[in-house]
């Protein structure tokens, strides 16, 4: 490969950055092809000016430039823009970012105006052009967003998935995620936060993921490498009386509490339902059943089982499934969608995971 030139790594897209020796934090700005609305991704710094802006021009004119993406609004993806903006000279040229980044990026002295992408819906459609936004908050700033181009099904994913590396491969190889492991650790500010990013990026179906850093991931090793990611402990959790003195609470509080979704949780010490600090008014029985589902969470109770326990006191009385069915409908409406599964024929499972 020759990185004196621009490569193009997926029809009209275009890696334009360049190799800068004994620096293991190699900056990687891309272009989209797309004639006079073509695009330019974290274009980068003043050390790498003078290349990108010959491989733009190697590929283009640099004046079909008609977006700037700036995935979040550190000096190694940003700083040139005032520069290239000048070469490009459009009125409509537009800088395309999160609302809130603007505040920390205008100091660059940019002078175009801003496509806010929290405006647009997270899109933005041109002519030949399809790509959607993905925030991906506090990763590692707070406006900070990943591209995907929805027709080559590439994701331009910033800081994320870029590595930092003595030696550097063009495309990942199997040991990736060793390179990645410590930027992400001291870049990304907790493993809980880390992971919201992550969930989000992995559903998107994705031929290649083209970081600011590192190498360039091909689709064999996108899903390896994301569920290596997630298992990482990384900012405030390498703090070990962080991290210690939060499994200790949480270790606590769980305890006590059964966690269901959305703010909704079960104390066992109050025998009772919550949503955040207010109590959710069961009536008797099912305040009964519940209390059985709570104490078997995640495995199968039988609707007999149910039966027998809401009316222990009446050993006589035959049993109802439809009694239960309904009980159950009442409760589901009470508690966040699916935590309570139906097995069919044998019972329910309220299940937290
Ligand atoms: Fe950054
Ligand atoms: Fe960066």
């Amino acid at each position: 490969m020759n990185f004196k030139e621009a490569i193009e790594i997926a029809d009209n897209v275009y890696w334009i950055g360049m190799y800068l020796e004994n620096d293991p934090f190699q900056c990687h700005p891309y272009f989209i092809e797309n004639g006079n609305e073509s695009v330019l991704i974290d274009p980068g710094s003043m050390l790498e000016f003078d290349a990108v802006v010959k491989k733009i021009n190697s590929i283009s004119d640099i004046r079909n430039i008609k977006y700037i993406i700036l995935h979040h609004q550190d000096p190694d993806l940003a700083a040139a823009v005032p520069e290239i903006e000048k070469l490009i000279d459009r009125e409509d040229l537009l800088i395309v970012t999160h609302s809130r980044m603007v505040p920390l990026i205008k100091h660059y002295m940019i002078c175009s105006d801003y496509y806010e992408i929290d405006r647009y819906q997270h899109h933005l459609r041109t002519d030949g052009l399809d790509l959607k936004f993905v925030t991906t908050p506090y990763c590692h700033s707070p406006g900070a967003f990943v591209t995907y181009d929805i027709a080559t099904k590439i994701l331009f994913s910033g800081d994320i998935f870029g590595g930092i590396s003595e030696s550097w491969d063009f495309f990942a190889q199997d040991d990736y995620f060793e390179r990645a492991r410590q930027f992400h650790a001291e870049y990304m500010p907790s493993r809980d936060i880390f992971n919201y990013a992550l969930k989000k990026i992995e559903v998107l179906d994705m031929e290649l993921i083209a970081p600011q850093h590192g190498s360039i991931i091909q689709k064999a090793h996108i899903s390896p490498l994301i569920e290596q990611m997630k298992a990482l402990e990384c900012g405030l959790y390498l703090e070990d009386g962080y991290r210690n003195e939060l499994l200790l609470n949480l270790s606590k509080s769980q305890r006590h509490t059964l966690y269901l979704k959305e703010g909704v949780y079960w104390d066992y010490d109050k025998r009772k339902l919550f949503w955040h600090d207010t109590e959710i008014i069961l009536k008797p029985k099912e305040k009964i059943v519940l209390t059985l589902l709570v104490s078997k969470v995640n495995a199968t109770v039988s609707s007999i089982d149910i039966f027998n326990h809401l009316y222990e006191d009446q050993p006589n009385r035959d049993f109802s499934s439809d009694a239960i069915t309904s009980l159950i409908k009442r409760i589901r409406q009470k508690i966040p969608q699916d935590t309570i599964r139906s097995c069919y024929g044998v019972g329910y499972t309220l299940e937290t995971k």
